[in-house]
């Protein structure tokens, strides 16, 4: 079946009173392929049964094919499957996604180099701030949503020639820790936490936002990464928030509005 891309800049709605659904194994699309083993280590990696077939699968599950890897719902197996996909992208330095212009890019400052995003995901916002030019650690705590992001970014290099060595990182971590032992000292740290769930349900939840907050939850330790953040970016902490949700912190020294959502800054200026 025809995955759904994962598109950058898709407004995100989220559904109330999800519950966590663990994901439940890894799956080689051709078990006799070279996709067996690669499942098989990412299996072992994720800690994950290596499952022969998906007809006994209930939950979600990670299958690798031969194109890239795929989120698949055991729930609903009629769902097309879901792989975060970079190779759309409109990589002119002036296109409406790369623009300095944009409030997240001037919620980032003038002076921000050095960026940590402690709220990775599908590592979207993380590969847009590196394609602007900022030098991006991006740190997710979800091994299964890692992995997903990690195979997009693989991919984008493959199909763009463009190596994001040095310039874009990805580690498997919980920020609190990561922010608190790295030795890296960012000038901006970027927070982008799940949204509060809304109280009315809607049709158009995207799939994959539904399957995010699946695999990830609710994000209800947000307000305490934005206390670790602030001890410890050189600058500023820039929070994206849904337009008409309070701020995770009560003094955010400004924010910045754009389609649908605001980013919270908060000023640190700790040289
Ligand atoms: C809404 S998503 C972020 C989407 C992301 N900005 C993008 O462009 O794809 C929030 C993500 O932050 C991660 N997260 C939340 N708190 C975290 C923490 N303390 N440490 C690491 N990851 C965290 C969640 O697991 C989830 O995948």
């Amino acid at each position: 079946m025809k995955p759904d891309l994962l598109r950058v800049g898709a407004p995100r709605i989220s559904q109330p009173g999800s519950r966590q659904i663990a994901c439940v194994a890894v799956l080689a699309d051709n078990p006799l392929a070279v996709t067996h083993d690669v499942a098989a280590d990412l299996a072992q990696t994720l800690n994950l049964p290596l499952a022969k077939t998906s007809a006994a699968l209930t939950g979600l599950f990670l299958t690798v094919t031969e194109t890239g890897l795929e989120l698949r719902d055991g729930r609903d197996p009629r769902l097309r499957p879901l792989r975060v996909d970079f190779t759309h992208l409109d990589l002119r330095p002036y296109s409406a996604n790369l623009s300095r212009r944009q409030p997240l890019t001037r919620a980032m400052g003038k002076k921000s180099r050095i960026v940590i995003d402690a709220t990775a995901g599908y590592c979207q916002d993380a590969l847009l701030l590196t394609l602007m030019g900022f030098r991006v650690s991006a740190v997710e705590r979800s091994p299964v949503v890692t992995a997903l992001a990690r195979d997009g970014l693989r991919r984008f290099e493959a199909h763009s020639g463009m190596s994001l060595s040095g310039r874009l990182q990805l580690f498997n971590d919980e920020s609190r820790n990561f922010l608190l032992v790295s030795a890296l000292k960012p000038d901006a740290i970027y927070l982008d936490p799940m949204f509060p769930a809304k109280r009315k349900k809607s049709a158009a939840i995207k799939k994959e936002m539904r399957w995010l907050r699946d695999l990830v939850g609710d994000d209800a330790d947000a307000a305490d990464l934005l206390a670790v953040s602030r001890r410890v970016a050189r600058d500023r902490v820039v929070v994206k928030r849904p337009d008409d949700a309070a701020p995770l912190a009560a003094d955010p020294s400004m924010s910045l509005s754009g389609k649908l959502v605001r980013y919270d800054v908060y000023l640190t200026r700790r040289g």
